[in-house]
This record gives C-alpha cells, sequence and structure tokens, in this order.
C-alpha cells in the first residue's frame, strides 16, 4: 500500500502508546519524516470562530485539493482539528517548527482573538507552566513568521464573535492587534467561510511569487476586486418579490453591490451553486458591513 509520509507520521503518533512508541522517539521520527517534506511549513491557529474555514478549506478540489496542498505543497505542522497529536506534543509541534525554520514559516490565523482577561477566553495549550492563550500566540508568532494570513471574516474584521455588547473583547487580527508588527502586510482574506480556492491559491502564489498585491484593506486584489452584484448573472433582471424567486434581490435587501469577492465566479460546493443561486440574496459575508446586517442581531 502506498502511504504519504505525512499519513505515516500521522499513523505513528496515534499509535504511539500501542506501538510502545516512546515520546522522544515519535519527536525524533517527526524530524526524520518531516525533513523530506517541503516548505514553508504552516501553522495553522483557531481563535473566535466556528472552524467553517477549515471546514470549507477540506471541501477543496479546485486548484489543487485540500490532500495535495496539505501533503506536497506546504507543511501543515499544526491545526488542531487535522492533526493527530493533542496536548504538549501539539504544542511541541509549534516550538519545533519556530525553532527549526527561523522564520521562514506560514502563520494563518481563522478566528478573532479574544483580548479580555489577558486573553483567557481562548486557551490553546500550556507553555512554561501557564495557560498559552491564543492572544500570546498569535503576538509571539505572528512578528517571527515570514507570512501571516487572516483567513475569513472572523480573523479579518472580528466577524460574528465581535457582534453585540463582546464580552470577551474581540479583536480582529490586523489593525486592532498585529498592525505593523509583522516582517510582511498581513494578507486578509474574508469570507464566512473564506473560499477555499482563494485560501488554497494565496498560499500556491506565495509559495511562487511572494507577496500578492493588496487592497487598501489588506485583501488580495486577484480574489477581491470585483463586486458580487458585478458578477451576477441576476443584474438586469427584474426584481423578485421574495426570496427564492428567480430574479434580483435588491428590493430584499442584497448587500451584492457592496460586497468584493469571487463567489460568483467560484461558487461552493465544487461550483455546485452559490447563494443568489440558491435563492437568497448576498449578506456581505466577506464584508466588515456583515456586522451591520439585519440578519445577526444580537445584544
Ligand atoms: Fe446585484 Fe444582488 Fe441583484 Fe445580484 S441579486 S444583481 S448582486 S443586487
Ligand atoms: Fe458571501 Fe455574498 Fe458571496 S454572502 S458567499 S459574499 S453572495
Amino acid at each position: 500500500m502506498k502511504i504519504s509520509r505525512r499519513s505515516f507520521l500521522k499513523w505513528c503518533t496515534a499509535s504511539a502508546a500501542a506501538l510502545g512508541v516512546t515520546k522522544l522517539e515519535l519527536d525524533r521520527l517527526e524530524s526524520v519524516v518531516l525533513a523530506a517534506e517541503t516548505t514553508p511549513p504552516v501553522i495553522w491557529l483557531q481563535g473566535s470562530g466556528c472552524s467553517g474555514c477549515s471546514i470549507s478549506l477540506l471541501n477543496s478540489v479546485e486548484g489543487t485539493t485540500v490532500e495535495d496542498l496539505l501533503i506536497n505543497k506546504i507543511s501543515m505542522k499544526y491545526h488542531h482539528n487535522l492533526m493527530a497529536a493533542a496536548g504538549d506534543m501539539a504544542i511541541t509541534s509549534i516550538n519545533n517548527t519556530v525553532a527549526q525554520y527561523d522564520g521562514r514559516f506560514v502563520l494563518i490565523v481563522e478566528g478573532a482573538v479574544p483580548t479580555a482577561n489577558n486573553g483567557m477566553y481562548c486557551v490553546l495549550g500550556e507553555k512554561d507552566g501557564r495557560p498559552w492563550t491564543m492572544l500570546d500566540a498569535v503576538k509571539q508568532l505572528g512578528p517571527k513568521a515570514s507570512y501571516v494570513i487572516a483567513a475569513g471574516t472572523c480573523a479579518t474584521y472580528g466577524g460574528v464573535p465581535k457582534l453585540g455588547a463582546n464580552p470577551a473583547v474581540i479583536k480582529k487580527l490586523d489593525t486592532e492587534i498585529l498592525y505593523g508588527q509583522t516582517k510582511n502586510k498581513i494578507i486578509n482574506l474574508p469570507g464566512c467561510p473564506v473560499h477555499p480556492y482563494t485560501l488554497t491559491k494565496t498560499i500556491i502564489d506565495l509559495l511562487l511569487y511572494g507577496m500578492p498585491a493588496l487592497d487598501s484593506e489588506g485583501r488580495p486584489t486577484a480574489y477581491y476586486k470585483s463586486s458580487v452584484h458585478s458578477m451576477c448573472p441576476r443584474r438586469g433582471t427584474s426584481g423578485a418579490k421574495q426570496l427564492g424567486e428567480f430574479g434580483c434581490y435588491k428590493s430584499q435587501g442584497c448587500k451584492g453591490p457592496q460586497t468584493y469577492n469571487n463567489c460568483p465566479l467560484r461558487q461552493w460546493n465544487n461550483k455546485v451553486n452559490w447563494c443568489i443561486g440558491a435563492g437568497h440574496h448576498c449578506i456581505a459575508c466577506s464584508s466588515k458591513d456583515f456586522l451591520a446586517n439585519p440578519i445577526y442581531k444580537f445584544v
């Protein structure tokens, strides 16, 4: 049976106890097996969000499959949903990556960052005998990474977690936490979720060409230069009287004219459909105005 290096390593880690493999041996195995992998390594952190961007990424087939991306193109060192390791072993993987690659890694941040009570509303693990929060993690890793990507609307603008009273004092990554502290500008990829094509292609673009051209909100112009409305196949059709009917949803409050995303071209679920095609207006999921949308009213 053909098995990839990553699958092999995952299997070894999951089976460590049954196989009688010690942590030291696993660390050694990791360095030997992963040494053959391509660079750059990726550390993917998840803060306040719903993991939807990760789920969306796992559904990617356009441009490349997610297996191809994770196994052959990049080396994912930490992602707490996808990796087999947990606890100390998982945090050790972050520490090893930072030490071993000396700043040549990509940091992907999914979810917003709670800052109240020193960030204690989102704890990733333990470091030096103390809770290691998402706030600690982005502040420590962000300035060291070669590139930082804010994946999704929560990381980019705060998203749903930042709505309402916001008792955890949720903040967005770029202008409210790491502004001016990273080696390159933070690449913001809004969307709820971020479109998997946009994320995978941005990573591949980084590997091939370096920093992409960004607009004034830190979004790659290649994927956010056109409004949803400008690409909508319902432009010029008569107004629909209600959602679900065919026609333009402007009178139902469609946010397509002020929202920038490539969903009309890329669509979702591997081009099965998209919001307007499915009979609903655009709710501006990739815009900072998403917070002002009336369907999400919290107190
Ligand atoms: Fe524009 Fe929305 Fe109408 Fe499409 S449905 S044409 S995005 S206003
Ligand atoms: Fe989001 Fe509007 Fe597209 S809600 S997925 S930007 S149609």
